[in-house]
């Protein structure tokens, strides 16, 4: 066997999944505070968030998913919370650019401090950006975010993305039934033949606080049906294997709209995301409890052989499928979940 086809081998994990996507959260700060993740009465002023030593500097980051790479890893998101809270992300992004086998570096957003970044962010090496955006409505918006008035600036960072060449720009919009469901058709009508796509997130159990309920999603075939029935719709094919949302075309030429629909179409089977927190730990789901610390190896010395070793332990041991398997995994609660501004989404 050929080493590179061995290391295929190592690196596929208990349900055969290799791993190609590393999600580098760089804080788990955020300045919103959207009520379905970080709760503005939990999350007050003194919340204490990571800081200082407890995360990762850049120079971690990059030798991390230097390493990465030789399990696999071709494309890299960089999230938060809010990473552009994250001074200095520049640097990182012209860091992790330098390494050869990268491909594709993304960034989620939640827009806010975007526009003035975004040249400098592309001019580093940054390939695409998303946007995390559940309304235009100034209200809706305002309901979503924690009371946030920051709309125009979000909306003017979208643009700026786009006017630097991080395209496509995609915007993100996790709908949740009695919130921002009426909105979603204002919000596609809004973005339609800017070439700007919008995609629709089914709202998610992840972590522990945001009073998730089955009723509280809207399905994908009912919004899929209330926009077809505005502008007709064609399903278009993955742009890859393992993408993981739905896309389709408008037929009258003005552009496309995803469908995430973790819940009632969840895509575990293809699932080939590693996820690394701000203070060093490795995930292998969005619905873990426990990760494998990698900072304190990483400082006491080990040598990339030695870390690779424990990133291959993690992924070949890995049989996580908690969206196929909801309703069992949800019964059997091994402590508690990571909350999503802590590793990104
Ligand atoms: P592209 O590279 O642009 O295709 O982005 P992406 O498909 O990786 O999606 P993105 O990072 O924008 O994720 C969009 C949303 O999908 C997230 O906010 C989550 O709600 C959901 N999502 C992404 N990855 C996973 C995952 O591994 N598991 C689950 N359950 N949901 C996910
Ligand atoms: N379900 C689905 N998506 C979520 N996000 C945050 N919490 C949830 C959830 N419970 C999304 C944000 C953002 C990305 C980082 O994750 O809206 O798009
Ligand atoms: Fe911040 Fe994104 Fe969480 Fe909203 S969903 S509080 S923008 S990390
Ligand atoms: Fe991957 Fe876990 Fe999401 Fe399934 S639930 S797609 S295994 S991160």
């Amino acid at each position: 066997m050929r080493p590179d086809e061995r290391d295929k081998f190592l690196s596929s994990d208990k349900l055969g999944r290799p791993l190609h996507d590393l999600r580098i959260s760089v804080t788990d700060k955020c300045n919103f505070r959207c009520p379905y993740c970080m709760p503005a009465e939990k999350y007050h002023e003194n919340y204490d968030f990571l800081k200082g030593e407890q995360l990762l500097g850049f120079g971690e980051i990059t030798r991390l998913a230097r390493i990465y790479t030789s399990l696999g890893v071709r494309k890299v998101r960089l999230t938060g919370g809010e990473p552009l809270l994250r001074q200095g992300l520049a640097n990182l992004i012209e860091e992790l650019c330098a390494i050869e086998e990268v491909e594709d570096i993304a960034l989620t957003t939640n827009g806010s401090l975007l526009e003035n970044k975004v040249e400098v962010l592309a001019a580093a090496g940054l390939d695409r950006v998303t946007v995390s955006l559940d309304s235009v409505d100034d209200a809706v918006f305002g309901n979503m975010t924690g009371g946030r008035e920051c709309l125009p600036d979000v909306l003017a960072g979208i643009f700026a993305a786009q006017r630097a060449g991080l395209a496509p720009v995609k915007v993100n919009a996790v709908v949740m039934r009695g919130n921002n469901e009426e909105g979603v058709l204002e919000l596609l009508n809004f973005f339609r033949g800017t070439g700007i796509i919008v995609r629709l997130v089914e709202f998610m159990d992840v972590g522990t606080i945001n009073q998730w309920s089955r009723d509280r999603i809207v399905p994908y075939t009912e919004l899929l049906e209330r926009i077809n029935r505005r502008w007709p719709l064609e399903s278009l094919e993955k742009n890859y294997a393992g993408e993981v949302a739905n896309r389709y075309r408008y037929k009258d030429g003005q552009g496309e709209v995803g469908f995430i629909n973790s819940i009632t179409q969840p895509f575990c089977t293809s699932c080939s995301r590693a996820r690394l927190s701000a203070d060093g730990k490795m995930y292998s789901c969005l619905f873990a409890a426990e990760g494998l610390d990698l900072r304190t190896p990483l400082r006491k010395g080990a040598t990339d052989a030695e870390i690779r070793s424990l990133m291959v332990g993690k992924w070949i041991g890995r049989d996580d499928r908690y969206s196929m398997d909801r309703a069992a995994a949800r019964q059997a609660k091994k402590g508690d979940r990571i909350e999503m501004f802590y590793i990104g989404g």
